[in-house]
């Protein structure tokens, strides 16, 4: 582990007053859950992102897409937090950390932390298709059938997440691209950095003047930017950052 660059981070971090950490998948491969890019495992290198997750994947074949959310859906309810999701709790109930995640595992929330924004949503939530009908709910069984919405009887279940080609909230974008051009600490975690909205945060805080920190276990498309890059799994940093910083 290299030593030297976590002191690094440990100190600025401890005196940072507004640090933002943004997270992808990455922080939930040691919880067992699969990345989409990376890994010969990865989700987008075995299945076809725009057949599973657009609105014009779903209108095509509903059922083949409800299935394989059921599917992620029974993974991600067996999954626990790891150091880095306890990691990232712990350092939010000692410092001013705000948290946004790529994730739609909710394991952060498994994990205690104060989460501003799910960016891409939840996974296990469901909404109706229909752009014009307010229905969602929580999910409460992971193995159910393909449904009609039950408040418009017109329009199939969908799951509550971005799909590609949908836009998010424009409250929470504006939202989250003031805190991260107010902050001083930027640690982008376990993210590809590839998709953006989501990516461009990294690029408000460093023009802005903030530290940008990448923790990943390989390169990405923001590693020649980073004021400090840490190649090691998010598990095992977070975990010797909670040592590092146990007097907080
Ligand atoms: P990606 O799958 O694109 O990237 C995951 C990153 O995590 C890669 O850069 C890996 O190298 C890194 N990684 C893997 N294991 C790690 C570990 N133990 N510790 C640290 N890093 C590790 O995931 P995202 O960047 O989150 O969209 O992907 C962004 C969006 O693309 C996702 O939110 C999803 C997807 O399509 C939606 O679901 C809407």
């Amino acid at each position: 582990m290299l030593v030297d660059e976590l002191s690094t981070l440990a100190d600025w971090i401890r005196n940072s007053s507004r640090t933002f950490i943004m997270t992808g998948a990455g922080v939930s491969a040691e919880s067992g859950l699969s990345t989409f890019r990376g890994q010969n495992n990865s989700l987008w290198k075995q299945y076809d992102p725009h057949r599973l997750a657009s609105r014009e994947g779903f209108a095509e074949d509903p059922q083949l897409v409800w299935d394989w959310y059921q599917w992620r859906r029974q993974q991600i309810v067996q999954a626990q937090p790891n150091s880095a999701h306890t990691g990232i709790a712990w350092l939010q109930q000692r410092l001013p950390v705000f948290l946004v995640t790529q994730n739609v595992d909710g394991l952060h929330h498994k994990a205690g932390s104060e989460l501003i924004y799910e960016l891409h949503g939840n996974i296990m939530r469901n909404r109706c298709y229909d752009e014009l009908c307010d229905y969602s709910e929580e999910v409460s069984d992971v193995t159910a059938g393909l449904s009609f919405c039950p408040q418009c009887h017109k329009h199939y279940l969908r799951p509550s997440v971005v799909w590609f080609g949908e836009n998010l909230d424009t409250k929470v974008l504006s939202e989250v691209e003031r805190i991260s051009s107010s902050c001083e600490l930027f640690l982008s975690v376990g993210t590809s950095s590839l998709v953006y909205p989501a990516a461009g945060f990294a690029h408000v805080a460093h023009s802005n003047g903030a530290r940008l920190v990448e923790i990943n276990i390989e390169a990405t498309a923001l590693s020649d930017e980073v004021d400090l890059l840490i190649t090691s799994s998010a598990g095992e940093v977070f975990e010797q950052l909670e040592k590092l910083l146990s007097d907080l």
